[in-house]
């Protein structure tokens, strides 16, 4: 069929989204046409996510676009053969490290699906009663040779979760994100504070919850501080899980020049590299790379990600880094990866 018929032919069917799957469709055939007369059976041997051509992958996220807003039949399902699988990795953690930046940038890559929502499976006793298949139906469709991802940052604060990811999947990859510990825990009082003020209630100043007025000493017992000892959390984990199955993302740099923490990612996943600078594009408004998946389409994460942080008075910021330094120096070096943390 020539090129211009079939462009002709998209135009017309983008009237309508029903007519957008069959576009989708419409491309799978033109692109079969286009093959050799004798393709692999993909189906007989799913080849590695390496050797899929970018192309194709592309077509697939097309049509995974339109499966997810319901614009797809059971049996177009089955026909492509898609499935809803168990994440092969999961963001644990860590909260307001950056986990929901990670996720979508992560999902720029044609190999990767992520699950939208946080599920909360392991860290939430009525959902894990639910069993493993409530789970796995909480997953995106996605192709058989796509690895799919889900984050949800309880996980690594949660006593339970280590233990239950492991007897479902003792080989899976844990991705956490950090951020400098102090700086974390202003971000984790503001998210707070902002849902307080949201309800028109007083809340108490970061100054007075994170210093102990007893003793003048950090207070260990709010959750913000606890967070953000991260080598306790890690220590627990380490558990069930050897370091090696961890890989540490830099949540500072993440903001500030995202493409190489995703490239360290990709390799840690055994991906080809396929994200680019073209899919990250610094947004002066917003003062984030936001991300850019083709031509049209673009996005930054919302306004809930990237608030403004308050003024906290030094001598406290002080007191904190002083009291996170030790246990930096242990998760940097459990970790093997070091950071210009004070
Ligand atoms: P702040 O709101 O403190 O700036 P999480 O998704 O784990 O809740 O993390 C939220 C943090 O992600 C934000 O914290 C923000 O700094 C960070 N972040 C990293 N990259 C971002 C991006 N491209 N756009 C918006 N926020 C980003």
């Amino acid at each position: 069929m020539p090129q211009a018929t079939v462009w002709r032919l998209q135009v017309v069917m983008q009237q309508s989204t029903v007519w957008k799957l069959q576009v989708v469709m419409l491309q799978a055939t033109v692109w079969k046409l286009l093959q050799p007369i004798c393709p692999v059976d993909s189906r007989l041997s799913a080849p590695e996510p390496e050797q899929i051509p970018l192309r194709t992958l592309q077509f697939k996220r097309g049509l995974l676009h339109e499966i997810r807003k319901g614009n797809a039949t059971k049996e177009q399902i089955r026909l492509h053969n898609l499935v809803q699988q168990l994440p092969q990795a999961i963001i644990i953690g860590v909260r307001k490290g950056g986990t929901r930046a990670l996720l979508e940038m992560l999902n720029l890559h044609p190999a990767v699906v992520k699950a939208s929502q946080e599920i909360h499976f392991f860290d939430n006793d009525q959902n894990y009663a639910r069993g493993i298949d409530w789970y796995r139906g909480k997953m995106p469709f996605s192709f058989p040779h796509q690895i799919t991802i889900e984050k949800s940052p309880a996980y690594f604060i949660t006593e339970e979760v280590p233990e239950r990811i492991f007897k479902m999947n003792s080989s899976i990859k844990l991705l956490i994100i950090v951020r400098e510990p102090t700086t974390r825990a202003v971000s984790d009082y503001t998210q707070v504070l902002e849902g307080k003020e949201r309800k028109n209630k007083t809340y108490h100043k970061f100054e007075k919850l994170v210093i102990d007025t007893n003793t003048c000493e950090v207070n260990t017992k709010y959750k913000a501080v606890r967070t953000s000892i991260y080598t306790k959390h890690l220590e627990r984990w380490l558990k069930y899980f050897p370091v090696e199955q961890f890989h540490i993302v830099d949540g500072d740099r993440l903001i500030t020049d995202p493409l190489p923490e995703l490239q360290l990612v990709e390799r840690f996943l055994n991906l080809p590299s396929r994200i680019s600078q073209y899919n990250l594009y610094f947004n002066a408004t917003r003062g984030f790379y936001c991300l850019r998946f083709n031509i049209v389409f673009n996005k930054c994460l919302a306004g809930s990600k990237g608030r403004t942080h308050p003024e906290v008075d030094p001598s406290v910021v002080t007191k904190l880094q002083k009291f996170f330094h030790p246990f930096n120096q242990k998760f940097y070096q459990i970790t093997g990866r070091t950071f210009n943390w004070p």
